[in-house]
C-alpha cells in the first residue's frame, strides 16, 4: 500500500472555508461555552493556532468583544483569508494574523486562551506540541483543543446505488489512512487518544471534553449539498488505492453533478457531525524552579 498522501493545506482553501462556514454551529456553540467558562475573567488575547482560513478566529473575535484575537497558520495563503474575511466582517481592528510553523512558538505572544482546532494531530508528538501551546498561555489562561469525536455522515445508509454501508466502510479505511499519516508525522509518537491525559503530560490541569454536534438534516441548500460533495470527493482522493471497485463506482455516481442519485440533487442527504472539544488550565502561578533550597528536607 502507498504513503498516504499528505495534504496541501493552502489547495484546499476554499474547502476549508466551506466547511467551516457550513458547520459554524458547533465552533459558534463552543465559543459561547468557552466565554461561560472564562466569564469571571474574560481573555484579553486569544490565539487560534493552525487558524486555516479565519472562519473560527472571526467567531471568537465576536464572542470575545474585548480580545484581541491572533490567526497563526504556516500558510499565508490561508491567512491572507483569515485577514480579507476579518475586514468583511469590520473585524479587523482585532484580528491579526501571523505567520508562524507551530513547531517552534517561541515568537508567539502569550495569550489568555488558544484555540487549537484540528491541529495537534498533524504532529508527530502531541504532547510536546500541547506544551509548546502551553508555553504560551498566560498563568490561569485556558488550551481548548478540538480532537475527535465523531465521523461525520452524509448519506443514508442504504443509497439506492450499489452496496448498503458505503460510508461505514469509508470510515474504516479513513481510520487505516490516519493511522499511518501518524505515524508517518516526524518524530512520531504513540500515544493513547485520551486528550486530557495528553493536556496533563503537557503540564496543564485538565478541565473537562464537551462534544459538539452539527445536525443539518435533509433538505440541504445549495452550499451544504456542495460541502458533501467536496468531502466525498476529498475521500475518493485521498483513498483513491484503498476503495473497492464496486464502492469507488457508486461513489462516482454520487458525486456526478448531472446524476439525479448524486448528492447535488438527491433529497436524503444531511449533515451530522461531532467534534469534541477538550480543556484545561495553565497553574494560576507560573511553576517556581525547583532549586535544592526549594526541596523538602528529609
Ligand atoms: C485541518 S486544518 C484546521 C483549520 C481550522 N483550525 C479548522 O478547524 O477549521 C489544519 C490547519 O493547520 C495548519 N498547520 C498545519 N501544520 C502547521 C504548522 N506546522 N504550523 C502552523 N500551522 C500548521 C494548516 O495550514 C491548516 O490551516
Amino acid at each position: 500500500m502507498s504513503r498516504p498522501r499528505t495534504v496541501d493545506w493552502a489547495a484546499v482553501a476554499d474547502e476549508l472555508e466551506q466547511l467551516a462556514r457550513v458547520r459554524s454551529a458547533w465552533q459558534r456553540a463552543a465559543a459561547r461555552w468557552l466565554a461561560e467558562l472564562t466569564a469571571d475573567s474574560p481573555p484579553r488575547r486569544i490565539l487560534d493556532v493552525g487558524s486555516g482560513p479565519g472562519v473560527t478566529t472571526c467567531l471568537l473575535a465576536r464572542q470575545f468583544p474585548e480580545a484581541e484575537v491572533l490567526a497563526v497558520d504556516v500558510q499565508p495563503e490561508l491567512l491572507a483569508r483569515a485577514a480579507a474575511l476579518a475586514g468583511r466582517l469590520g473585524l479587523d481592528a482585532r484580528v491579526r494574523t501571523r505567520r508562524l510553523d507551530l513547531n517552534d512558538v517561541t515568537e508567539l505572544p502569550t495569550a489568555d486562551l488558544i484555540w487549537a482546532s484540528s491541529v495537534v494531530h498533524h504532529f508527530g508528538d502531541q504532547v510536546a506540541m500541547l506544551a509548546r501551546l502551553a508555553s504560551r498561555i498566560s498563568p490561569g489562561g485556558l488550551l481548548a483543543v478540538a480532537e475527535g469525536g465523531l465521523p461525520s455522515r452524509f448519506l443514508p445508509r442504504d443509497t439506492g446505488i450499489g452496496r448498503p454501508g458505503l460510508q461505514a466502510r469509508l470510515d474504516a479505511l479513513m481510520e487505516d489512512w490516519f493511522t499511518e499519516r501518524r505515524h508517518a508525522a516526524p518524530g512520531s509518537v504513540r500515544r493513547v487518544d485520551d486528550w486530557l491525559a495528553l493536556l496533563a503530560a503537557a503540564g496543564l490541569r485538565p478541565r473537562r471534553s464537551r462534544t459538539f454536534l452539527v445536525d443539518l438534516p435533509s433538505p440541504l441548500d445549495d452550499e451544504a449539498r456542495d460541502h458533501v460533495r467536496s468531502m466525498l470527493a476529498r475521500l475518493r482522493d485521498l483513498l483513491a488505492d484503498r476503495i473497492e471497485a464496486d464502492d469507488r463506482a457508486q461513489l462516482e455516481r454520487l458525486l456526478d453533478p448531472r446524476a439525479d442519485e448524486g448528492v447535488l440533487r438527491r433529497p436524503d442527504v444531511f449533515v451530522l457531525a461531532a467534534t469534541t472539544v477538550h480543556i484545561a488550565h495553565t497553574p494560576a502561578t507560573p511553576p517556581r524552579p525547583r532549586t535544592p533550597a526549594a526541596r523538602a528536607t528529609p
